[in-house]
C-alpha cells in the first residue's frame, strides 16, 4: 500500500484524576474529536513529519539526525513521539523504507484532552497499514504507550488506552482497564480556559500537599475513589442527575487538593448556573479544561455562559470508536 489514513479520538477524564495516581479508580471517556494521520511511502528512507497545523512543527528524521523545516528549536522534541511510533512500526515489521506523515488534529493541544496520544495512535495505525502489517489494537496500544513515555515520563497510561479502544473506561493502577457499559450519549460541553498546564507540575503539587497533610489528603483521595464507584452505577443507569452531583463533589475535592484556580472555577460556576447537571475540571487542572454535563435543550445556553465567562466552549459526545483506518 502506498498510503493510508487513520484517526484516533481525544478524551476527557470524567472522574478520578489525580486520585488515580494513588491507586484509586478513574473514569475516562473518548470524545468525538479526532486526530488524523496520513502516512505515505517516500523513496529516500527519511521520515518526514508535518504537524505544523497543531504543534507548529515539521521536519525530517534520518537515522538520528533531525533537519528542521518549520517550528524553531522545540520542533524536534514535539515531533519525537510521532517519529518514535513510526520507527517502532518499521522495526517490528523489518522495514527500512521512508515515510511521510501528515497530521490533522481537531483536538485542542496541551489542554488535557489527549491530543498527543491520539496523534501517535493514528500514526502507528496508518503506518502499520502502509507496510501491510495492519497492527492489532493491542500492538497500537503498546507502541503508543512506549512512544508517549519518552516525552511525558511515566504517565498512568490513561490516554494511550482510551484513544486505542474508545468508549468509556474504568482505570485503576493495579487492575488496568475495563470498559463501562454507558449506553446513552453523554452530552458534554468542554470549557477550555486556554491556559496551558504542566501535568507533572500539578501531580507534584498534590504530592507535596499530601506529604504536608497526609491524613487529610489521604482521606480526600479515598472519597475520590468512592465517587468513582457510585459514578459507574449512575453511568450504567443513565442517571444524569446523580452524575452531575458527583461531578460537583469531585470538583470540590480537586479544589481542596489545590489543582483548581479562578479561571477553572469561573467556567464551572457559569456552566452550573446555566443549567448543567454538574461541572468539574477535567485532567490535571491549573488551566486546561472543565466539563459540564448537559441536556440537549440546555447545551446552547451552557456553551454561551462558558464563552461569556472567558472560556472556549466545545460540544463533545462519547465516541465508541477508538483508533481506526479511514481509507
Ligand atoms: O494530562 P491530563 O490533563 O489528562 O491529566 C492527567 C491525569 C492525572 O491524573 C493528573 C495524571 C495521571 O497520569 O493520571
Amino acid at each position: 500500500m502506498d498510503q493510508a489514513k487513520a484517526s484516533a479520538p481525544g478524551k476527557i477524564i470524567l472522574f478520578g484524576e489525580h486520585f488515580v495516581v494513588y491507586g484509586e479508580p478513574a473514569i475516562v471517556m473518548a470524545i468525538d474529536k479526532r486526530a488524523y494521520a496520513l502516512v505515505e511511502t517516500r523513496r529516500d528512507g527519511k521520515i518526514y513529519i508535518d504537524n505544523f497545523k497543531d504543534l507548529g512543527a515539521s521536519g525530517y528524521f534520518e537515522k538520528n539526525e533531525f533537519t528542521l523545516e518549520k517550528g524553531g528549536k522545540d520542533a524536534e522534541k514535539k515531533l519525537l513521539p510521532i517519529k518514535t511510533a513510526v520507527q517502532k512500526v518499521l522495526e517490528k515489521t523489518g522495514n527500512n523504507i521512508g515515510l511521510n506523515v501528515k497530521i490533522d488534529c481537531s483536538i485542542p493541544v496541551s489542554a488535557g484532552l489527549g491530543s498527543s496520544a491520539a496523534v501517535v495512535a493514528a500514526t502507528a495505525k496508518a503506518a502499520s497499514h502502509v507496510v501491510d502489517a495492519g497492527f492489532s489494537n493491542e500492538e497500537i496500544l503498546n507502541i503508543t504507550f512506549e512512544s508517549e513515555r519518552i516525552v511525558h515520563g511515566t504517565p498512568s497510561g490513561i490516554d494511550p488506552a482510551i484513544t486505542t479502544y474508545g468508549g468509556v473506561m474504568l482505570f485503576q493502577k493495579e487492575r488496568g482497564f475495563k470498559q463501562i457499559n454507558a449506553k446513552k450519549d453523554i452530552p458534554l460541553i468542554i470549557g477550555n480556559t486556554r491556559i496551558r498546564h504542566s501535568t507533572s507540575e500539578l501531580v507534584s503539587l498534590v504530592r507535596q500537599k499530601r506529604e504536608k497533610y497526609p491524613r487529610i489528603i489521604n482521606a480526600l483521595i479515598k472519597v475520590g475513589g468512592i465517587i468513582v464507584i457510585k459514578a459507574v452505577t449512575a453511568l450504567e443507569n443513565n442517571d444524569f442527575s446523580v452524575l452531575g452531583e458527583l461531578m460537583n463533589i469531585n470538583h470540590a475535592l480537586l479544589s481542596s487538593v489545590g489543582v483548581s484556580n479562578q479561571a477553572l472555577d469561573r467556567l464551572v460556576y457559569a456552566a452550573r448556573e446555566a443549567g448543567a447537571y454538574g461541572a468539574k475540571l477535567t485532567g490535571a487542572g491549573g488551566g486546561g479544561c472543565i466539563i459540564a454535563l448537559s441536556s440537549l435543550e440546555k447545551s446552547e445556553r451552557i456553551a454561551k455562559a462558558i464563552e461569556k465567562a472567558g472560556g472556549k466552549a466545545i460540544y463533545a459526545e462519547k465516541s465508541d470508536e477508538g483508533v481506526r483506518i479511514e481509507s
